[in-house]
């Protein structure tokens, strides 16, 4: 009885580095020739990965303000495939004066705010129990949307 208890510690202990790399990959870059899922894009084969991926250069693209005085250009999903499947989320905002960005959800992924220039108001409500956070940040400040 003990050797068939053994027998499958063993093998565990074999399989695990082999079943860890399969738990793990340093990137998922975005198949763009897939449609998008509520799980995000599925992986683009390694072969076809190029560095370009990894590259996003819409933060320089014109300011355009919109009626919330605020202009967005969005560094995630088929705007940026490298940042796929990373829980992070990237965009460049410029918000005019008394510009505001409308209450929102994002789903699967964190954001950090960094103050370039002026000050703003920024914060969040938890989903599960209503609590606000906010917090006035200048120049410089970071402030973390979990
Ligand atoms: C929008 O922002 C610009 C730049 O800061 C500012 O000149 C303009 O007055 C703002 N518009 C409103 C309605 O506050």
């Amino acid at each position: 009885m003990a050797k068939l208890v053994f027998l499958p510690i063993l093998l565990s202990f074999f399989l695990l580095p082999f079943l860890s790399l399969a738990l793990t990959q340093d990137f998922c870059v975005a198949n763009l020739l897939l449609s998008d899922t509520p799980a995000g894009y599925q992986c683009k084969p390694a072969a076809i990965v190029t560095s370009n991926d990894f590259y996003f250069s819409g933060a320089t693209l014109p300011v355009t303000i919109d009626p919330f005085n605020i202009s967005f250009v969005p560094a995630y999903g088929s705007y940026f495939p490298g940042i796929n499947g990373l829980s992070l989320s990237a965009v460049r905002v410029f918000l005019g004066t008394n510009g505001i960005v409308p209450l929102h959800n994002v789903p699967r992924a964190s954001q950090i705010i960094f103050v370039v220039k002026g000050t703003i108001m920024a914060g969040f409500i938890t989903s599960n129990s209503n609590v606000v956070y906010t917090k006035t940040l200048s120049q410089g400040d970071m402030f973390l949307f979990p």
